[in-house]
């Protein structure tokens, strides 16, 4: 299907030609082309040595040169100009046409498809359906997003923890929303070698990453296992009391 922007310029090319066509057609009579024997007729008697060249003059005013008060050699009428101008540019403006319309489907595969796009645009989700002590999995660019609806079980157990003692220390307060405690959100991807790793599994009922062991808390905190950090956060807000933008 062809671009809306091709079609446009393929209208205004087609446009100038056809202004082009119209002046030639509304010349005036003074500016038509003069019959080649009205406008050319010999300076003096050619000399009989030199047959060849001929010297002419116009024997009228004629375009620019007659306005400028019968100057006195020419050898082309306006007409003449007219018609060769309109032939360069019809000739330049086919041939524009032609390699925008060549170019035209190299430069729009350069652009990110629909998909592409889409693939990269924030996502809202709307937590409602998800019960207590459910977590669900969705998609944003590609990655698997947790978002797990914690019992206050689960919140108190990622909180009753020395921080210190943790491989990579971090509070549970800093992983969520402030006043939406019970909402987790995390990318789940494990930081070993990027497995996905299984929600509510484990030591410690949070994830656990079968690839090679890898056991993370009720807060996505690695606590043991070859990962070395904790599960990574994406970037999220919360738009309604019940629903998050990701992204
Ligand atoms: S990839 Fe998860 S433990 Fe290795």
């Amino acid at each position: 299907m062809l671009d809306k922007r091709f079609v446009r310029l393929f209208i205004i090319v087609a446009n100038t030609l056809l202004h082009y066509l119209y002046k030639g057609a509304n010349k005036r009579p003074s500016d038509r082309a003069i019959p080649l024997q009205d406008r050319l007729r010999p300076a003096r008697p050619l000399p009989s040595a030199t047959p060849h060249r001929a010297v002419v003059t116009a024997s009228r005013p004629v375009g620019f040169f007659g306005a400028m008060g019968r100057s006195s050699v020419t050898t082309m009428s306006s007409a003449g100009h007219s018609r060769r101008d309109f032939l360069y540019i019809a000739t330049s403006a086919v041939g524009a046409v032609g390699a925008a319309a060549v170019a035209w489907p190299l430069i729009a595969q350069l652009n990110p498809d629909a998909s592409t796009i889409a693939a990269g645009a924030p996502i809202e989700v709307d937590l409602a359906p998800i019960a207590e002590g459910q977590a669900i999995k969705v998609f944003w660019r590609g990655k698997p997003i947790y978002i797990n609806h914690r019992t206050k079980k689960e919140i108190d157990e990622a909180r009753n923890v020395n921080v210190e003692t943790l491989p990579d220390p971090q509070a549970d307060q800093a992983r969520v929303k402030a006043g939406h405690d019970q909402w987790l959100v995390l990318i789940g991807i494990c930081t070993h070698l990027g497995c996905i790793p299984i929600a509510h599994q484990g030591a410690y009922d949070g994830f656990f990453c079968p690839c090679h062991g890898s056991v993370y808390d009720t807060s996505g905190r690695i606590r043991s296992g070859p990962a070395p950090l904790n599960l990574a956060l994406p970037p999220y807000e919360f738009v309604a009391d019940s629903k998050i933008k990701i992204g």
